[in-house]
């Protein structure tokens, strides 16, 4: 259970620390957004990356990506973008990384993670989700499997499916997903999509990949290498502000 909110306990630093340091603390934020491709910032056990690898669809497009406030494990972040261009193509992936271990799935107890965000507009096409990697051998250069969990498919903003169609519906962590199956290159990806999004979630990711072992076959003994969240633009311009994200494999 959560004993504290890490947003009122900012409030209430600031409030004691005067005018002068409050600019200054704006002051700060606003310098230490970066907007360049392979652009990154570690705070505590996390890495938020910029990451604008789509960007060659539209080199006229932009994002940048700041890092709000750590307090305990729970991080605030945000990302701004404008893209325009081909419709249907990913331009960019801001995201934060969390810094763990690789392990096996069987040895991976519960993944349990907070999310809170908003977008400015959701005239956008773009996902906000989880997306995380599977190897049978961590040191391998690639993955075999990406998983992803979309909290939000805004304007039609569609997962990699081979058939179009969703493979099966489920309820996991209280929330109704449709999940799709389909190729990224040589990965295979599995999608859990909310009917409606969730800009609120709490719960264990862990059991997203039991949902696989136990329904689709996936291998227990691939070691789980990257939990990353964030949002995948494909069109538009906008800003995703998280208040609360936090993250942590046990
Ligand atoms: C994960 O969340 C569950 C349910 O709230 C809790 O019982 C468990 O102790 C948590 N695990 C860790 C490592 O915090
Ligand atoms: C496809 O794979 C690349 C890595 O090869 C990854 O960066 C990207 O996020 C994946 N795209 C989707 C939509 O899953």
């Amino acid at each position: 259970m959560k004993t504290f909110t890490p947003l009122s306990l900012l409030t209430v630093a600031l409030a004691g620390l005067g005018d002068a340091a409050a600019v200054s603390t704006n002051t700060l934020t606003r310098r230490s957004d970066f907007c360049d491709q392979w652009g990154s910032v570690t705070k505590g056990n996390y890495i938020v990356y910029n990451n604008l690898w789509g960007q060659s669809a539209d080199p006229s497009g932009h994002q940048c990506t700041g890092v709000d406030s750590l307090n305990g494990n729970t991080i605030a972040w945000h990302t701004s973008f404008g893209w325009t261009g081909a419709k249907y193509s990913v331009k960019s992936f801001a995201n934060i990384a969390l810094k763990f271990t690789a392990k096996t799935l069987k040895d991976v107890k519960s993944i349990n993670s907070t999310w809170k965000w908003s977008y400015s507009n959701t005239n956008i096409v773009a996902d906000v989700s989880y997306d995380m990697f599977l190897k049978s051998n961590p040191s391998a250069s690639s993955s075999e499997y990406e998983i992803m969990v979309w909290l939000a498919a805004l304007d039609g903003a569609g997962p990699i499916s081979s058939t179009g169609a969703p493979i099966a519906t489920t309820t996991i962590n209280g929330v109704t997903w449709k999940l799709y199956k389909g190729p990224n290159g040589s990965m295979t990806v599995y999608s859990f999509v909310a009917e409606s999004p969730v800009t609120d979630f709490s719960g264990d990711l862990k059991k997203f990949f039991t949902y696989l072992i136990d329904h689709q076959g996936l291998n227990s003994n691939l070691y789980l290498v990257d939990v990353q969240a964030g949002t995948e633009p494909f069109t538009g311009s906008a800003k995703l502000t998280t208040t609360a994200y936090s993250a942590v494999v046990a």
